[in-house]
């Protein structure tokens, strides 16, 4: 099969893809072959990794149109839906080189929806209804995969996108957490939950499978109810 992989670095910024033949066995992933292409035929190629058994999420990238962790996507299934497998770089990041992107971004969305537990509220309560959901939600990495896949993020740089809002949402229902008021501002903007267009493809694409759309749901759900209560 052939692989196309997203070439680009900034003192040559034409962008192009590069293609590379590749012999790929039945548990050969994505990530085996571009470690392979670069140890053969394209030592320069840039892209990031870590784990390599999908716990740090560093490896996501966009594969065949659609945001995967590379270490724990094989290429064979791929390549039976067309004999070229594309690879290229996570949307919505500024590029650093090839398949790398700058993830600041990721981090400053999330600051801005406070995505740092503050101490000192009181303590849940054990039947908290909303505790099924956050023991999911928590097990967020921040891969950017879900901002990826996001539309909005694309035309509103103030919207905190799935992943903060996801946190946020965990945030909000936890009882422990005394924050509430500065997050509620960005959550809770005109550029905030009430932003998202529901498409949920944060959470088709999410490789940890949890449902950053459900979580915005339940924020919008928790100002609907505030409205009310104030009225
Ligand atoms: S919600 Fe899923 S896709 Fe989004 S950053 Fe977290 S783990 Fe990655
Ligand atoms: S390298 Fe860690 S999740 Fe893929």
């Amino acid at each position: 099969m052939i692989i196309r992989v997203f070439r680009w670095r900034p003192e040559a910024p034409a962008a192009r893809f590069d293609e590379f033949p590749v012999e790929a066995g039945e548990g050969t992933t994505v990530l085996d072959a571009l470690v392979g292409i670069r140890e053969t035929r394209a030592p320069d190629l840039a892209f990031r990794y870590a784990c390599r058994v999908g716990m740090c999420g560093s490896c996501a990238m966009v594969v065949d149109g659609r945001e995967r962790w590379t270490c724990r996507t094989r290429l064979r299934p791929l390549a039976r839906q067309g004999a070229t497998v594309t690879i290229r770089p996570l949307y919505h990041f500024p590029l650093v080189r090839d398949l790398v992107v700058d993830l600041q971004p990721f981090v400053e969305r999330m600051k801005a929806a406070g995505a740092a537990f503050v101490p000192g509220g009181e303590p849940p309560e054990a039947t908290l209804p909303e505790r099924p959901a956050i023991d999911a939600a928590i097990e967020c990495i921040g891969c950017g995969a879900c901002v990826s896949a996001c539309t909005m993020v694309r035309w509103d740089p103030r919207f905190p996108g799935p992943a903060a809002l996801n946190r946020a949402f965990t945030l909000l229902a936890d009882g422990r957490d005394a924050g509430a008021t500065g997050r509620w501002t960005t959550v809770f903007g005109e550029d905030g939950v009430f932003r998202c267009h529901g498409q949920a493809q944060c959470t088709a694409v999410c490789p940890m499978e949890l449902s950053p759309a459900d979580s915005i749901l339940r924020l919008r759900r928790k100002a609907t109810r505030s409205l009310f209560l104030r009225t």
